[in-house]
């Protein structure tokens, strides 16, 4: 059945029409957010915040990277004190958005670990130019700190070391979806449907890659879990994040020695692959409205998929990083002393109140169980001699 909210743009007819008449939803997903002239964030449409499309944690306000920043200043000063062969520490972070981040980290280490601060350089990868020209705006505002904006290729050719920083980027892959109907498995296609001469988008199935034949001959070794797993209802649908694997093995040759980490919608693969998760996990998003229907304004609003925590973890592991832990984002703010914030607010005067009131909701929606509580924080550890020891503060007991 068509959805008459399924408009296709003339752009993606082009594409569609010069493949043959169908493209995978992986290539759907990649032109709406990445084609250049067109894509959601290539264009830089993406707006991240309270009055734009959806709001990620460092939009919320600057409590975010402050009590980030606790964690990042310990894994450089456990750099500093293992003595390795650097003069100089990168910041990197990858999807930066609107650049929040990035400048509202280096203003928290800056108070922090100020001794830090003349060792350090920010490094920006950003996959689109439309969101590299809003982030220039935000962090070209730090000064005495060098920052710049590199593909990832360009650093694979000079490594850093120091900390990596993924924050809801993952989400942002494109995905396969992978369909199973009646003991047969499909990858989904998307295809073009002409009703009066206005053509809508339309989903179709098309025969498995062989990349994906060996996902599912891999699956259960991936995943730790029977897949695909039983009692299946007659058409279920669900993702691979088919380009998680070659990404770590990409960040694992940036980094000499130091961190990752990747803080994310997630859960773990018994969920993400149950048999009631018909549909899988994708979700579209525009003007804080969350939409299952992911046809609709095509290169007008954004996709996400949640990543499965055990994929994720087993990808990093053949891709030469060491796992360090993960742990959902409520408790690892709340191990990094995010009490701590809330409980300061009682000393507000009645002229601050107004800007209390709005920071204690801004500190609560980051831990809410609901929401960005629920997100994963997953880290890694790259270490050429060793021998380097971190001390993981946001995995420890909560402080009270
Ligand atoms: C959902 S936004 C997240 C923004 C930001 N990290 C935050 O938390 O506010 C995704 C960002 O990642 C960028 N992006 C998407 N795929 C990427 C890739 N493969 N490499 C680098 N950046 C990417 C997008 O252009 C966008 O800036």
């Amino acid at each position: 059945m068509i959805d008459p909210t399924a408009r296709c743009p003339k752009w993606l007819i082009d594409h569609i029409v010069d493949s043959g008449g169908s493209i995978s939803f992986y290539k759907y997903m990649d032109l709406v957010l990445n084609d250049p002239k067109n894509g959601f964030y290539a264009t830089g449409r993406l707006n991240i915040g309270k009055n734009g499309d959806f709001c990620t944690s460092p939009s919320l306000s600057n409590d975010f990277a402050r009590l980030l920043a606790i964690q990042v200043v310990d894994w450089f000063l456990d750099l500093e004190k293992s003595r390795i062969d650097s003069e100089l520490f990168s910041l990197v972070e990858i999807g930066p958005g609107e650049g929040t981040l990035s400048r509202d980290l280096i203003l928290a280490i800056t108070d922090l670990a100020p001794s830090l601060i003349s060792k350090l350089e920010v490094v920006l990868v950003e996959l689109n130019v439309g969101m590299q020209k809003r982030q220039e705006k935000v962090v070209n505002d730090l000064k005495g700190i060098n920052c710049r904006w590199v593909n990832i290729e360009d650093l694979i050719l000079r490594p850093v070391t120091g900390v990596v920083i993924a924050n809801e980027v993952l989400d942002a892959f494109p995905v396969e979806r992978l369909i199973f109907c009646d003991d047969m498995v499909f990858r989904q296609g998307v295809s073009l449907k002409k009703i009066n001469h206005e053509s809508f988008l339309e989903f179709v199935d098309l025969k498995p890659t062989s990349e994906i034949i060996k996902f599912l001959e891999d699956s259960n070794n991936l995943l730790k879990i029977e897949f695909p797993p039983n009692d299946l209802p007659k058409r279920w649908v669900t993702e691979w994040h088919c380009d998680l694997s070659s990404w770590f093995k990409k960040m694992s040759k940036i980094l000499i020695n130091g961190s990752l980490l990747v803080v994310d919608y997630a859960m773990e693969s018994k969920r993400y692959y149950s048999p009631m998760r018909k549909n899988g996990t994708l979700i579209s998003y525009k003007n804080q409205q969350a939409n299952p229907n992911i046809l609709k304004d095509a290169g007008l609003c954004d996709l996400t998929a949640h990543i499965c925590i055990e994929s994720t973890i087993n990808y990093a592991l053949i891709n030469g990083w060491k796992f360090l832990g993960e742990t959902r984002q409520g408790q690892a703010l709340l191990a990094l002393g995010l009490s701590k914030f809330l409980y300061s607010l009682q000393n507000t005067t009645s002229n601050e109140l107004s800007a209390a009131l709005n920071r204690r909701e801004s500190l609560l929606r980051l831990v809410d169980p609901m929401g960005l509580g629920e997100f994963r924080w997953l880290a890694f550890q790259k270490d050429n001699r060793n021998d380097l020891i971190f001390r993981n503060r946001f995995l420890e007991e909560p402080i009270s």
